[in-house]
């Protein structure tokens, strides 16, 4: 029997390559993407060979996470909650994939990963796995084990010689790819205490951020970023170069308490200064050319997109069918925003497109104006007709 296992290097994913050898039997095969978690990815992969696993795996997958994944999300504008830009759960679904590839390429029949039971991130892996291959087994040790703590965790792992020393203590669950960093735990558990300095990996405090704005002109193309300041660059390198900047402003710090789909709600901190700073940018851009009409029924998608996303949903029609939604309605987004980055704020302070629908001499108050003022008197007289006739049976009531 063999097993595919996500393995990030850290004590719960090795304790699981043991323990799945262990209480199945089994070999197990390490698998550890790299979606721009910022670490040496040879190590962990040493780390597996060296703890049982037969196997180990290393792939860079950030061009693949941000084109296929994050873009298809950023299109439709999706925030849970209005917040969250969603890298972790943009990301379960894409090492799913993998993991369910490898597990047919290498005839094994399960795969494993090392959520929790209490999470969002089992429900992703469980679910696009069995949404990929139907008769796929998933194993989810962390459900079943009776390790009751990270006590227990490590003197299991003492028992077993696995390698704990790379894995110092951390006060805080840390999940961290190219679109943003996830931080829950510690001292977080409580939604009164404001969340401590050092907390932060990507952004600087806001109030040592420089003090002079910094301007950042973005430009895209159907609605995916392509340049900054005018110089073109593959996506990876524009998102990373973005979190840089932005993240130097002090750009893109999150704290909300979210509510969990397993009906938890929990206090979550996220850094993501390149997904704050493009959707920014992007919503510039949408308010130049689309449609009243299509930018609000687009925005009351956009909900229903990030719940999608969020509840581990990704492998579904609905989503493929908004994807078709969005792409035709990004058709048209191309052009560019700058941004203005200051101190913790993002704001958009100019915008062109060549399919921009704003029409200077529609809006202007100057004498240029082709507007035909006395078309107001009629619309308003039918728009409000409905009111009117409400309030007139009204009054003939009292
Ligand atoms: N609450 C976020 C989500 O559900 C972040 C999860 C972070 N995951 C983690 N293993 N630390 O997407
Ligand atoms: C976990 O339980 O593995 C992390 C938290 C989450 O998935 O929401």
């Amino acid at each position: 029997k063999k097993v595919v296992l996500a393995y990030s290097g850290g004590l719960d994913t090795s304790v699981i390559i043991k323990w799945l050898m262990d209480k199945y039997n089994c070999e197990v095969i390490a698998y550890t993407a790299d979606l721009g978690q910022n670490e040496p990815l040879e190590p962990i992969k040493a780390k597996a060979l060296k703890t049982g696993a037969s196997k180990a795996y290393v792939e860079d997958l950030r061009k693949e996470f941000l084109e296929d994944y994050v873009m298809r999300a950023f299109k439709m504008n999706a925030l849970y909650e209005n917040k969250y830009p969603l890298a972790t759960a943009l990301g379960r679904p894409l090492i799913t994939k993998k993991l369910v590839e490898i597990a047919i390429k290498e005839g094994a029949d399960a795969i494993a990963h090392g959520s929790t039971g209490k999470g969002n991130d089992q429900v992703r892996f469980d679910v696009s796995a069995v949404a990929l291959k139907p008769d796929i087994r998933v194993l989810v040790p962390i459900r079943d084990w009776e390790l009751k703590s990270r006590e227990e965790e490590i003197e299991y792992a003492k028992k077993f010689n696995i390698d704990i020393s790379i894995t110092k203590e951390k006060p805080y669950s840390i999940d961290r790819n190219i679109w943003g960093v996830a931080i829950e735990a510690g001292i977080l558990e409580d939604p009164q205490q404001e969340t401590p300095e050092d907390i932060f990996s990507l952004t600087k405090n806001p109030l040592e951020a420089p003090n002079a704005p910094q301007y950042v002109t973005i430009g895209f193309e159907k609605d995916i970023p392509i340049s900054i300041d005018g110089q073109k660059m593959p996506l990876v390198d524009l998102v990373t170069h973005l979190n840089e900047i932005a993240g130097n402003n002090g750009v893109g710090r999150i704290d909300m308490i979210e509510n969990r789909l397993v009906g938890i709600k929990s206090r979550e901190v996220y850094e993501a200064p390149a997904a704050v700073s493009l959707l920014e940018a992007k919503r510039a851009l949408e308010q130049l050319v689309l449609d009243r009409e299509a930018m609000h029924f687009k925005d009351q998608l956009a909900i229903k997109y990030s719940e999608l996303v969020y509840y581990g949903l990704w492998f579904s029609p609905l989503r493929e069918a908004l994807d078709a939604f969005a792409d035709k309605l990004c058709e048209n987004l191309t052009g560019e925003v700058t941004i203005k980055l200051y101190k913790g704020s993002v704001v958009a302070v100019s915008r062109k497109s060549p399919y921009s629908i704003y029409n200077k001499n529609l809006a202007t108050y100057e004498s240029t104006d082709t507007f035909r003022h006395k078309d107001g008197e009629g619309f308003c007289n039918i728009w409000g007709l409905p009111l009117k006739v409400i309030a007139s049976v009204k009054n003939a009531q009292k």
